[in-house]
């Protein structure tokens, strides 16, 4: 008998120790906004913040995350931002429309005492990069990107390193189109700027031919593209693009005026989307640079699940941009 209670009491506290487990059990709401789905990029960076998500899942840790686009419109990102506040996010990641509403979101989510990681648009404070005051005085709230001045100059030393350094027509100058961003996105200013500063500070002479906003899309950029070779024709020496999406437009467009690139022409984008890798293994394109989204969105995950769990973070995560030329294509 006695026996028999034992193992009665045995067993109900052995349930008594499942259950308790099971009520420790924890899910982790996550809201996500994305400044645009249509994206070429944040598609995948999207997408691989929510596979990393479930990678980290355990038997006592799950994350519910809601992806939301914010259809490159401030006013329906902050809706949202809003929403995520109301239904009792744990952690926000956001990709900002526009960074000059990052204080007014910032403040918002902060009141409401929800951790926050900025990604992919940062917004700039007194001091420039790495100084947002929203971001050094709230230890809840963290940036992950990467440095655009570096894809910027790995373009133009892309082209500076060509045995005629861009300059095909051999007329002492390089002459290029370049083909931007949404211009309000640092991305865009940097790189537009840094690109041909690495022709500059290489010693090279450069002129520019026509500079245009394709903010970002594949569409915009073959038609840029395609209006800067029917106005400069020959002249154009050099197409830089601010992100592949529009490179690939300009390498449809150069293919429809007849140039090739490699030959007549050279072609550069960022972000090494897989079709540029291909064209840039195929010769359609001169480089491009890896815009890490698997490093980005792993490091915006692991800095929300710190969040998550009361530790620290740093203000910032930069994650390095990587050359994307022939050569490095052909040696992976
Ligand atoms: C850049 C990327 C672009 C675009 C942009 C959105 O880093 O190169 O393709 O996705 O972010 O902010």
């Amino acid at each position: 008998m006695k026996k028999t209670l034992a193992i009665l009491l045995a067993a109900l506290m052995l349930i008594g120790m499942f259950s308790f487990a099971s009520a420790e059990a924890k899910t982790y709401k996550v809201g996500v906004s994305i400044y645009q789905f249509t994206d070429n990029f944040m598609t995948l960076y999207r997408n691989e913040i929510e596979n990393y998500f479930k990678t980290l899942e355990t038997d006592d840790v799950k994350y519910e995350i809601t992806m939301a686009d914010g259809k490159n419109d401030m006013a329906e990102q902050t809706n949202q931002v809003r929403n995520f506040i109301t239904q009792g996010m744990d952690v926000i990641i956001l990709n900002l429309v526009q960074t000059s509403s990052a204080d007014a979101v910032i403040d918002e989510i902060v009141a409401a005492g929800i951790p926050l990681v900025l990604i992919n648009r940062e917004p700039l404070g007194d001091n420039g990069d790495y100084s947002y005051a929203g971001i050094l005085d709230n230890p809840q709230v963290c940036y992950v990107g990467a440095d655009a001045r570096q894809s910027g100059t790995f373009q133009g030393e892309m082209v500076a390193e060509l045995d005629n350094h861009g300059d095909i027509n051999g007329d002492g100058k390089v002459s290029y189109i370049m083909i931007e961003g949404d211009p309000e996105n640092i991305d865009a200013q940097y790189r537009t700027e840094f690109s041909v500063k690495a022709l500059t500070d290489a010693g090279i002479e450069v002129e520019c031919l026509d500079d245009q906003v394709g903010n970002w899309d594949q569409t915009k950029g073959q038609e840029l593209c395609a209006n800067a070779l029917t106005s400069y024709g020959d002249a154009v020496e050099v197409v830089f693009c601010n992100n592949d999406a529009m490179a690939l437009g300009a390498a449809t467009a150069i293919t429809t005026a007849g140039r090739k690139v490699g030959e007549d022409i050279y072609l550069l984008g960022v972000d090494a989307l897989e079709e540029a890798v291909q064209l840039v293994k195929d010769g359609e394109m001169t480089g491009t640079v890896l815009n890490d989204h698997i490093g980005q969105s792993h490091a915006a995950v692991d800095a929300a699940v710190k969040l998550l769990n009361g530790e620290e973070v740093e203000n910032y995560y930069i994650i390095d941009y990587v050359k994307v030329n022939k050569a490095y294509v052909d040696a992976q």
